[in-house]
């Protein structure tokens, strides 16, 4: 008879662990914090949305974790460093280089990891077929609209295979319908992939639509104001922006965050 495996004692570790992360930029000489003492945990294949009033440290916090900022204070781990890329960005706008054509922008993550040519373009046609784009791998980013660059942009991040996805109002520059299928499709290719996604976005409906969990952050220095879980079983329905419960964590997380997107519209 063959011994039964023992069962795994130790729990997954988190993929991203924040530790009372504070930034204090300079601006004009006089010190500016821009994050104090921000906390964050996040399970490994778990989607999360961080929402917050303009100026109160999303993107910094963003760039602290991806390693494009340096933080002043506190401590970022994320045990999976080892992987070439441990976070992969996605931007607003601007996320692609203009002068690579698609293609090569969806296997330029791939390149900086030393992925044989053949292979990197094997990956990355595979994934413009997943964004559908696969009749554009010889066009350049000008040639496409704001939605199809987004999709580049996506498909880029999720060809790296970096565990974690940080993703900076990803859909914010797109017009409400395309906005509304690229929700869709997001979330599609994450429940397929289940990577850590960090999301930050000033949409409360996304937030809800797509994530496990909505940090609702405070007005500059951003802290942490809740910690919401997102109750809606997956794959999710569309269905449930009709729903009560809907309606009452949008309405929660508006009453969060109301006061300080007001102060931040008049101190901006
Ligand atoms: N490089 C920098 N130098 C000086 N100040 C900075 C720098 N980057 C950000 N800041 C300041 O830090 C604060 C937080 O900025 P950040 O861009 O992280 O906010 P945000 O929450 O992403 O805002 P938004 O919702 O408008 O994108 C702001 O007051 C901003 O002006
Ligand atoms: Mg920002």
């Amino acid at each position: 008879m063959s011994s039964a495996a023992p069962p795994s004692a130790t729990a997954s570790p988190a993929a991203v662990v924040a530790e009372k992360v504070s930034k204090v930029f300079f601006s004009g000489g006089q010190p500016v914090w821009a994050l104090e003492e921000f906390s964050l945990e996040l399970e490994p294949g778990s989607f999360t949305c961080i929402v917050g009033p303009s100026g109160c440290g999303k993107s910094t916090f963003l760039r602290i974790l991806g390693g494009l900022e340096e933080r002043t204070v506190g401590e970022v781990t994320m045990p999976d460093a080892d992987h070439p890329i441990p976070a992969a960005f996605v931007f607003q706008e601007h996320g692609v280089f203009p002068w690579m054509t698609v293609l090569d922008n969806v296997s330029f993550g791939l390149r900086m990891t030393g992925v044989p040519a053949r292979e990197r373009e094997a990956t990355a046609r595979d994934w413009l077929r997943r964004v559908r784009l696969e009749g554009f791998a010889d066009s350049y980013p000008h040639q496409l609209s704001g939605g199809m660059r987004q999709r580049v942009a996506i498909a880029r991040a999720f060809a790296t295979g970096s565990p974690v996805l940080l993703m900076d109002e990803p859909l914010g520059a797109l017009d409400a319908q395309t906005r509304m299928l690229m929700q869709e499709e997001l979330i599609a290719l994450w429940e397929q992939e289940r990577k850590t996604v960090l999301m930050v976005t000033h949409d409360i409906d996304e937030a809800i639509i797509l994530s496990d969990r909505v940090i609702v952050m405070s007005g500059r220095p951003g802290t942490l104001r809740a910690d919401l879980t997102v109750p809606f079983a997956r794959p999710r329905s569309f269905d449930n922006e009709r729903s009560a419960e809907f309606g009452e964590l949008r309405a929660r997380i508006w009453d969060l965050l109301r006061e300080d997107v007001r102060t931040a519209e008049e101190t901006a």
